[in-house]
């Protein structure tokens, strides 16, 4: 058994790049000849995984410590942490595949929704259903397809507005990043405390107003439902997502604990989740 083959899209980064996400993770793995976070160069550089998605058997894979750290780095570098990287379609569950398909939908007539400018909003006012997941599992799907995506935190991007910034060339660089990417994620809207909403509307406004003016797609998750999003950021916003958006209730029950239970049980079985694209 072969580990994952690593997608044709993953490219190194860039010095810059690299240099950037050092200086923000002073813990960065940094070089895979001497160090793995996946086989934990244990075992021969091996580790136990199940066999395939029907998840009933396991197997011992070679693991290919260089094209992990590529595709570790790639992910970083678009924001999705170590967590989601490891997550794949197969981990989905519990939440209706009617919604699924939807969202898969998406990633296969990706060429004509990015070009359309086509926006995504996943939305529960639950927590714990799946929609972080379900926007990284998107996202991981339009890096593979050469998509440029980026992950960011919705309070990250508010800080980008605020002067919280140490570094100036840093800010734009990631304001660049923004505006320009492919696909925007933008996790979590509607968390950032309620004393900034002013200063919050107007800057959802001027980011989706770009985007939207250079039909560039953003995919949002939040827990406010598509009324409160009217009320909260004052219906600008709104009516500019809503011209082209698809906004899909990821509807379920807190998934967390049970995510917890399989952790436990994949410890226990001495398995290591592998960092794959899809
Ligand atoms: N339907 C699901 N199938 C499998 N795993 C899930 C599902 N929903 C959530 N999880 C897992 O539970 C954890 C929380 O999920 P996730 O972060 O996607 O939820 P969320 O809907 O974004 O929650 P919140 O509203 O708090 O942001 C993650 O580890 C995720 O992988
Ligand atoms: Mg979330
Ligand atoms: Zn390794």
């Amino acid at each position: 058994m072969k580990p994952p083959p690593k997608p044709a899209a993953c490219m190194p980064l860039s010095n810059a790049d690299f240099e950037r996400l050092r200086a923000a993770r002073p813990k960065l793995w940094g070089d895979p000849q001497r160090e793995c976070k996946v086989c934990l160069k244990e075992n021969g550089n091996t580790y136990r995984w199940w066999a395939d998605s029907s998840r009933t058997e396991i197997a011992t894979y070679e693991c290919n410590c260089t094209d992990q750290w590529l595709m570790h780095m790639w992910f970083l570098n678009a924001g999705i942490g170590a967590n989601y990287q490891r997550l794949t379609w197969d981990d989905v569950a519990s939440v209706d595949p009617a919604i699924v398909e939807q969202i898969m939908a998406y990633v296969l007539n990706a060429k004509r929704n990015v070009a359309d400018g086509r926006n995504l909003v996943l939305w529960s006012q639950s927590p714990g259903t799946g929609k972080t997941l379900l926007l990284s599992l998107l996202l991981k799907a339009l890096m593979v397809q050469g998509f440029q995506a980026h992950l960011a935190q919705f309070n990250e991007i508010i800080d980008l507005f605020t002067n919280s910034w140490r570094d100036k060339a840093e800010r734009e660089q990631w304001n660049r990043r923004v505006r320009n990417v492919h696909i925007l994620g933008m996790d979590d809207m509607g968390k950032e405390s309620k004393g900034r909403l002013e200063m919050v509307e107007a800057m959802v406004d001027q980011i989706v107003r770009a985007r939207v003016s250079d039909s560039l797609p953003v995919a949002i998750t939040t827990n406010l439902t598509p009324q409160q999003m009217q009320e909260g950021y004052g219906g600008g916003v709104m009516s500019l997502l809503s011209e082209q958006a698809d906004f899909i209730e990821v509807t379920g029950t807190d998934y967390r604990p049970r995510r917890r239970e399989l952790t436990a049980q994949e410890a226990r079985l001495g398995l290591v989740r592998p960092i794959a694209a899809v």
